[in-house]
């Protein structure tokens, strides 16, 4: 199977692009035939940004892991779907066929539908990078279930407020998880979250670590039992293939929950038929998939990136998708260049924040590898900057493979701007140029369209996005209006990305970071006004503001400004006690990089924080504050700065 729609010359995107804006309905309904549908769609496209409403293929009737699995059976049904690759080096690799991935995603969906999972509930996903956890992801959508998957390093606060917000009925965990040299503990941190839960009827809990956990009758449950009975229930009654749910293009696929500018992660929420195609199509076009490649993608499936790079973009190109358990450096920091070699990898889909710490190794780790089955390079998840690409394109690639640096959020379900592998060119630290069906818009404050260029001869704005590609978010769970006041109210009319962005005269997009109080961490998403939350629920604490700041590895490090009123021991303890809070309340990946106490805030006589002097403090540029006299009290700013950490 080759894909009809796969643009593989500099021609061929310019016309699709070309024809996607002429006629957005005509392109992606021939788009939308090379799928599997119980029935076709009415419509293609109906939409406007106000309500937000966006509705793709309506009363199209599918389901999204027949067109992941069923589809490839009879051709494919012996080649790998999943090559998963352990946290330990020592344990054997796992190759899931697609007719046993077929048939565990079947039995799968027997046991939600035997634990009285139904349509349209909600359940939680928490798990390591297990090929169970694409098996739970992919059963809960063939029964129309809807998924939340929640990162493993999330804490039990996390979940338990994401349990909520969902309201979700059901868990699937492990005993624990590896990664690298330490075992996380998820069964215990489940029951943590699930004090005081009271919508959670079962926890189906998969053996991955053995470690000893505690199983409540009536409520929990092993995976390996149900799994069992469900098995010998298909033998017995029959059935050789669990019926796929019939789903409206429309319904909802899962709410992945992502951090804001205010305090609480929302849920997006992605719909079956948009979100199959958009995955599927950037899949085959940016990294210009061919079938029988091995695509190894090192994100987890906690984030968009899993959800949509290793299992439903590959699995519904019929392709096959490694799966990593464990971290880049561990046992030692040659361990992507053993699996590349070992699963003689294709495609390498990474974060620049890994290829800045694999960087600081040097080139002893790769040193003998044989990294010549690799074809295509990618990043994703933050900018990146020009030393990181190079010697990702000299020491990976040997010059010889395309780097694709795809621009996208959890919003958009997949890339929006990229190269396209060899067919578009590349510019480093450039995303270059937005995929058929995306249009891109850069505004100033105001909304009004950037026609100026700066002093270096670029275009500078925030990125907005004119019109709805099949991806788009189309709500966030439980609360419309926050959608729109959070993506659609900013620039009336557009699609506000929380990005700013550079353009060039050729068209090409360079994405500089978050213009609103969003974090990017090591690729992840963490709200400023989250962490603050957190760092207040310390006991010691009275108020807080926090920032990034540019950090060599992870790109952007959380800088705390803090005032106690209390320390209990010296301020190292101190330190340390706010860092677990801030793990306690959301998990360890925001604890900030530095904690400064203050004795005071630069705010405005109306009570706001100045934030502007505050990361122009953290970032080590203190020489030029800007104007600092409408500060209600301005000597803070110089204690604040004098005392830099
Ligand atoms: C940032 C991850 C520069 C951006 C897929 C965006 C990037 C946020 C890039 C979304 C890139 C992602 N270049 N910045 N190639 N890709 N970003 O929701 O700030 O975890 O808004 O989705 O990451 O993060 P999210």
């Amino acid at each position: 199977m080759s894909y009809p729609y796969q643009l593989t010359t500099l021609d061929a995107y310019h016309d699709a692009y070309r024809r996607s804006v002429a006629d957005p309905e005509e392109f992606w309904a021939d788009i939308a035939e090379n799928f599997l549908w119980k029935k076709k769609w009415d419509k293609v496209l109906e939409w406007n940004f106000t309500e937000p409403k966006i509705e793709w293929f309506k009363g199209g009737k599918l389901n999204i892991t027949e067109n992941c699995i069923d589809r490839h059976l009879e051709l494919k049904a012996d080649d790998p779907a999943i090559i998963w690759e352990p946290n330990n080096p020592e344990e054997r690799t796992r190759i899931v066929t697609y007719a046993r991935l077929h048939k565990r995603v079947c039995q799968f969906a027997q046991v939600l539908k035997n634990n009285g999972v139904k349509k349209g509930d909600r359940v939680c996903i928490y798990m390591g990078m297990v090929p169970e956890l694409a098996y739970a992801v992919l059963g809960c959508a063939r029964i129309g279930a809807i998924h939340s998957v929640i990162f493993g390093g999330f804490s039990a606060q996390s979940i338990a407020d994401r349990l909520e917000d969902a309201q979700a009925t059901f868990i699937v965990t492990c005993d624990g998880a590896y990664r690298g040299g330490k075992d996380i503990p998820l069964k215990s941190i489940i029951d943590d979250a699930l004090i005081g839960n009271k919508t959670i009827q079962r926890v189906i809990v998969y053996t991955r670590t053995r470690t000893p956990v505690s199983m409540i009758k009536g409520r929990d449950v092993w995976w390996e039992d149900e799994m069992e009975f469900a098995e010998t229930q298909v033998e017995r009654e029959g059935v050789v293939s669990f019926p796929a749910e019939e789903m409206d293009a429309e319904d909802p696929l899962f709410i992945l929950y992502t951090s804001g500018s205010t305090g609480k992660p929302k849920g997006v929420v992605h719909t079956c038929a948009g979100y199959m195609i958009w995955t599927n199509y950037t899949f085959v076009n940016v990294f210009q998939y061919t079938p029988g490649e091995v695509h190894f993608c090192t994100a987890d499936i906690g984030w968009i990136t899993g959800h949509s790079y290793i299992v439903y973009g590959p699995l519904s190109a019929g392709g096959t998708s490694l799966m990593f358990e464990g971290i880049p450096t561990w046992p030692d920091a040659g361990r992507f260049w053993d699996i590349v070699q070992k699963h003689k990898v294709n495609i390498l889909y990474t974060a620049p924040t890994a290829i800045r710490s694999l960087m600081g190794f040097g080139l002893e780790p790769i040193d003998g590898k044989n990294l010549s089955s690799l074809r295509v390079l990618g990043t994703v998840g933050e900018p990146i900057n020009e030393e990181a690409w190079h010697w990702y394109n000299e020491n990976i690639g040997h010059k010889n493979c395309p780097v694709v640096d795809t621009w996208w959020q959890t919003e958009t379900a997949g890339t929006l701007i990229s190269n396209l592998a060899g067919v578009t060119p590349s510019k480093p630290s450039w995303a270059t140029l937005p995929l058929p069906g995306v249009q891109p818009l850069l505004v100033d404050e105001n909304g009004k369209e950037v026609t100026e260029k700066d002093e270096h001869g670029y275009y500078n704005g925030n990125l907005c996005i004119k019109a709805p590609w099949p991806g788009i978010l189309r709500t966030t769970y439980g609360d419309h209006e926050r959608c729109r006041t959070n993506y659609f109210a900013t620039y009336p009319g557009l699609y506000f990305t929380g990005d700013g962005c550079l353009k060039d005269e050729n068209g090409n997009y360079r994405i500089t970071g978050r213009v609103d109080d969003v974090l990017n961490v090591s690729g992840h998403r963490i709200g400023t006004a989250e962490v603050e939350n957190a760092i207040n629920m310390h006991s010691g604490v009275v108020e807080s503001a926090v920032v990034g700041y540019p950090h060599d590895i992870k790109g952007q490090g959380i800088y705390a400004y803090v005032i106690v009123n209390h320390k209990h021991g010296d301020d190292d303890l101190t330190k340390r006690d706010i860092n677990q809070t801030v793990s306690r309340i959301i998990g360890a990946i925001a604890k900030p990089d530095k904690i400064q106490f203050v004795s005071g805030l630069p705010k405005t006589r109306s009570g706001k924080i100045m934030r502007r002097i505050l990361r122009k403090i953290a970032e080590g540029e203190s020489g030029n504050l800007g104007d600092t006299s409408t500060l209600l009290d301005p000597g803070i700013v110089e204690e604040i700065r004098s005392g830099k950490l």
